[in-house]
C-alpha cells in the first residue's frame, strides 16, 4: 500500500495531485486542506476524472483531519501563502514558517516513518524548518525546487534555440531564488555543450530570465504559478515511491558537501526509496563557487529570520 498525503489543495497542491494520480504508481493520495470543501470538493472531481483518464490512484480528501493522513509514505508540504507581484519569496517568511512548523508537527505526529517534501516559499528555510520541527533524519526531509528552475531554463534554452526541450540535459545550484546558479558549464543538448550552440550573451539572457522565472509568471498570473511546479513535485513522488534512483536537483541538508554546513540548498542528488541517497559533490569553477556562496550567504540570513519566528 503506497500513500501520498498532499497538505493544501491550493493551485500547486491540486495541480501534483492531477499528476500524480494520473501516473497510476500510488494506491491513494490524501488531499488535504484547512478550508472546509476544497480538498473534498477536488478529490471527488479527480475520482470521477479517474474513469476518463484511467487511473485507480483512490484520491480522497478532508478538511485538516490527520487521522486520514496516517502511515503516508511522502509528505507533500505546499501550504502557505504565495507571492504577489513585487514581493520577494523571503517576505513570506513571516507568515509560512508558522504554517510549516505546524503542518510537520500534525503531519509526522501520524506518518513517523514518511519522507517530508517541502514546497511552501521560501523554499530552501522552509526545508529547514519542517527538518528541525520534524527531527527526521535529513535524507527524509527535502524540497522541490531545481527541477522547476531548471524547466524553466530548458524552455528558455528551446525557445531561443528553437529545439525540442526534451534534448536538454542542465543543472542550477543553489537556493530558489535570484541568487540560483544555472551552470552553462553543466548544459547539454543532444549531448552538445551549449557554449557551442549558443553565444555568451544568449546565455546570459536565459540565466537572467531563468533567475527571474517566478517572477514573469506573477507578473502574468497576479500570483504564482503551478502547472510546472506540480509536474515537478510529481516527478520526485515517483522518483521515491518507485525506488528510480533519478539524479535531480534537490534542495537538501548539506553536511560539509560543497564547503558548507547546516544548511538546505539546491545540489545534485540521488533520489530513491530511502529519498536522498547521496548528494552529489561536483568541482566548480572559482565563478560558479563565488555564485554559490552568495547564494549560501542570502537562505543563512532568512534562515536566522525563521529561526526567532518559530521560537517566537
Ligand atoms: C515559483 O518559482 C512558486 O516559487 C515558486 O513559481
Amino acid at each position: 500500500m503506497k500513500r501520498v498525503t498532499i497538505i493544501g489543495a491550493g493551485e500547486v497542491g491540486t495541480s501534483c495531485a492531477y499528476c500524480i494520480a494520473e501516473r497510476d504508481v500510488i494506491n491513494e493520495l490524501v488531499l488535504l486542506d484547512r478550508k472546509p470543501g476544497l480538498a473534498e470538493g477536488k478529490a471527488l472531481d479527480l475520482r470521477q476524472m479517474a474513469a476518463i483518464k484511467r487511473f485507480d490512484t483512490n484520491v480522497i480528501g478532508v478538511c485538516n483531519d490527520y487521522t486520514a493522513t496516517a502511515d503516508s509514505d511522502i509528505i507533500v508540504i505546499t501550504s502557505g501563502i504565495t507571492r504577489s507581484p513585487g514581493m520577494e519569496r523571503s517576505e513570506l517568511v513571516t507568515t509560512n514558517a508558522k504554517i510549516v512548523q505546524e503542518v510537520t508537527q500534525q503531519a509526522t505526529k501520524y506518518s513517523p516513518n514518511a519522507i517530508i517534501l517541502v514546497v511552501s516559499n521560501p523554499l530552501d528555510v522552509l526545508c529547514y524548518c519542517a527538518y528541525i520541527t520534524s527531527q527526521f533524519p535529513a535524507h527524509r526531509v527535502m524540497g522541490m525546487s531545481g527541477l522547476l528552475d531548471i524547466a524553466r531554463y530548458k524552455s528558455f534554452i528551446a525557445e531561443e534555440l528553437n529545439v525540442s526541450s526534451k534534448d536538454i540535459q542542465a543543472l542550477i545550484l543553489g537556493g530558489h531564488g535570484k541568487t540560483m546558479v544555472p551552470m552553462p558549464r553543466y548544459t547539454t543538448i543532444g549531448g552538445i555543450p551549449i557554449r557551442q550552440l549558443m553565444s555568451e550573451e544568449q546565455i546570459q539572457k536565459v540565466i537572467k530570465r531563468t533567475q527571474l522565472g517566478g517572477e514573469e509568471l506573477i507578473n502574468y498570473l497576479g500570483r504564482s504559478a503551478w502547472f510546472a511546479a506540480g509536474a515537478s513535485i510529481c516527478q520526485m513522488i515517483e522518483a521515491i515511491i518507485c525506488d528510480q534512483r533519478r539524479v535531480f536537483p534537490v534542495c537538501a541538508y548539506l553536511n560539509g558537501e560543497y564547503g558548507f554546513s547546516d544548511i538546505y540548498l539546491g545540489v545534485p542528488v540521488i533520489l530513491g526509496a530511502n529519498g536522498i541517497e547521496k548528494v552529489i559533490e561536483l568541482e566548480l569553477d572559482p565563478s560558479d563557487k563565488e555564485n554559490f556562496i552568495k547564494s549560501e550567504n542570502e537562505i543563512r540570513n532568512n534562515l536566522n529570520i525563521m529561526r526567532q519566528i518559530i521560537q517566537s
